[in-house]
């Protein structure tokens, strides 16, 4: 399992099968024991779980002894350092047994190739989702659209396999010619009826895979439903309109 890529999404290249089950589960506020429940029961019908959190309470090592046997591990540790720092970092999830971990895009595209350098399928974050449009416009000199629009060209350019946006960025993005190759997954998606929490833009994963969406990060809505493997399949269910049309 370890460094293999068959559990995460395959480029969105002409003529492609959108992959059948286009989900991370995002392993937030849950313990070690929910996890190991989790990715047992949705590891076949997902591309991976998503952590931060527990690899921060029991280390990257123990995460991937305990959870890589269930499914492929996204460590979302957005990582923004000197390329030889990343590097050196990216190889020591690689060596865990991880799959994927996500960089900050900002950090610069030597950044990104020396992350890549890992062999690891490398995820670029581009704006964060908890920053609205006056304080990214603020911080980037341009509006969020354009912002998003340049890092995910750098994420292009860096050579690395996907980048994360919002539900209202992925529409734009992945039409984008110079993206092409390029991943978008996606969180903050929300079911009709489902209660939205701290997410800012959401939009039904139908629609977000309509949208262009290569994969979702499924989270509370999953993971904190009384029976997250009905919600799962209820998601399946919703989605499969936009996989019949790929
Ligand atoms: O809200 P949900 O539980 O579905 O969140 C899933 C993932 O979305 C989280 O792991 C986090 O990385 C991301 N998130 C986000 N914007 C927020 C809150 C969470 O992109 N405002």
């Amino acid at each position: 399992m370890s460094g293999e890529h068959e559990h995460l999404p395959v480029a969105k290249v002409e003529g492609y099968t959108l992959v059948k089950n286009p989900f991370y589960l995002a392993l937030d506020r849950v313990d070690l024991d929910q996890a190991i429940g989790l990715l047992k029961g949705a590891g076949k019908n997902i591309l991976g779980g998503k952590l931060h959190q527990l690899i921060d309470r029991l280390g990257a090592l123990r995460i991937a002894e305990e959870l890589a046997q269930f499914a492929a591990l996204w460590g979302d540790v957005k990582l923004h350092d000197t390329p030889d720092t990343v590097r050196e970092r990216a190889m020591e999830y690689r060596n865990a047994g991880f799959t994927a971990i996500s960089v900050h895009i900002k950090g610069g595209i030597e950044m990104m190739q020396a992350a890549k350098e890992s062999g690891l399928y490398i995820i670029g974050i581009t704006e964060l989702t908890s920053l609205d449009e006056e304080v990214s416009h603020l911080g980037s000199g341009q509006p969020r659209k354009a912002s998003a629009l340049k890092l995910a060209r750098d994420a292009k350019l860096a050579g690395i396999d996907a980048v994360v946006c919002s539900t209202k960025e992925v529409g734009y993005l992945s039409k984008r010619p110079e993206l092409k190759g390029l991943d978008f997954i996606v969180p903050g998606s929300r079911s009709a009826g489902q209660a939205t929490h701290d997410q800012k833009n959401v939009d039904t994963p139908l629609n977000v895979m309509k949208n262009g969406a290569t994969a979702l990060v499924l989270g509370r809505q999953v993971v904190a439903a009384a029976d997250p493997l009905t919600a799962l399949a209820a998601v399946v269910d919703e989605i499969a309109p936009a996989l019949a049309v790929a």
